[in-house]
């Protein structure tokens, strides 16, 4: 039986209006959105997607949105009595709490393509590293060195028990703390550069493209409205030759939208030369 129809045993048809119909899973955990409206129900809700879906124990109400430097929101805890889980994700495993850091369970499809086109050997930097779901899907399957930048210590802190729980520990070197001030301490550059941060990438350019050997690549994200969308290759084309760099544009596509007139864009493009 669907969400909605169960909900109609409950509901009346005006406060079935108010029901938002679709819920994140990660690992055993929902994350639904109850409005103000349907306060005296949220419990009633709750039991009623718990009872539907037999691989969920716990459900968290989505109560502020995602902000801050750290990306991350605030919930409510309607049924259980933890807000850590294991999610999985292209063979790999890896542990989280959305109260205390970002993890988003959409983007599976995009980190295994990101994989499939890294090779053998390569020396990639991953900015915005998060708890780790860039670096530890690329590390399960190639022969690679990964340096990791992330400046929230609770992600470090799931980061390093997830390189153990996916057994890549010797691939992967995490830096706690900022961008601005890591990456000055980094002398050498690398075969790519990760900017997996759609908010945040775009100020960063200009460090990534020093980072990055001239024939190599970065892989940045952005939010773009569905009008923008086609405008963003040339956006960073333009951005890049601000500063000096010839770019080629590898692909660029949409992963996904965010709302209804948000959009997650990726642009990968290799560096050609620079200044
Ligand atoms: C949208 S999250 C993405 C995390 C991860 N890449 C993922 O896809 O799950 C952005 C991450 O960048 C981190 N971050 C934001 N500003 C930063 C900075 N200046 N230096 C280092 N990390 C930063 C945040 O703490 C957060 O974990």
């Amino acid at each position: 039986m669907k969400f909605i129809d169960a909900l109609k045993e409950h509901l009346t048809e005006d406060e079935l209006k108010h029901v938002n119909k679709s819920f994140e899973v990660l690992g055993d955990i929902a994350i639904i959105d109850i409005p103000e409206e349907l306060e005296n129900k949220k419990i009633l809700i709750a039991k009623t997607l718990k009872d539907l879906n037999k691989h969920i124990n716990i459900i968290l109400r989505k109560t502020g949105d995602i902000t801050g430097t750290y990306r991350v929101g605030t919930y409510e805890t309607l049924i259980g009595d933890r807000t850590e889980t294991i999610c999985k994700e292209n063979g790999c495993r890896f542990k989280v709490d959305p109260t205390k850091t970002y993890f988003s369970s959409k983007m599976g499809y995009e980190r295994q393509r990101i994989t499939d086109t890294i090779k053998d050997k390569e020396n990639i930097l991953c900015l915005f590293a998060g708890i780790g779901p860039y670096p530890i899907n690329i590390a399960k399957t190639k022969d690679v060195n990964i340096t990791a930048i992330e400046i929230n210590p609770e992600s470090v802190d799931f980061f390093k028990d997830n390189i153990k729980l996916n057994k890549v520990e010797g691939k992967i070197n995490i830096i706690l703390g900022d961008i601005t001030d890591e990456l000055p301490k980094i002398k050498k550059t690398f075969d790519r550069v990760l900017m997996p941060a759609p908010k945040d990438a775009e100020n960063f350019i200009k460090e990534a493209l020093e980072k990055v050997k001239i024939g190599g690549i970065i892989n940045i994200y952005g939010f773009k409205t569905q009008e923008k969308l086609k405008e963003y290759p040339t956006e960073i084309t333009e951005k890049c030759k601000e500063f000096g760099y010839e770019i080629e544009i590898i692909m660029s596509r949409d992963c996904g939208n965010m709302g209804p007139y948000c959009y997650r864009v990726v642009c990968d493009f290799k560096v050609l030369s620079g200044p």
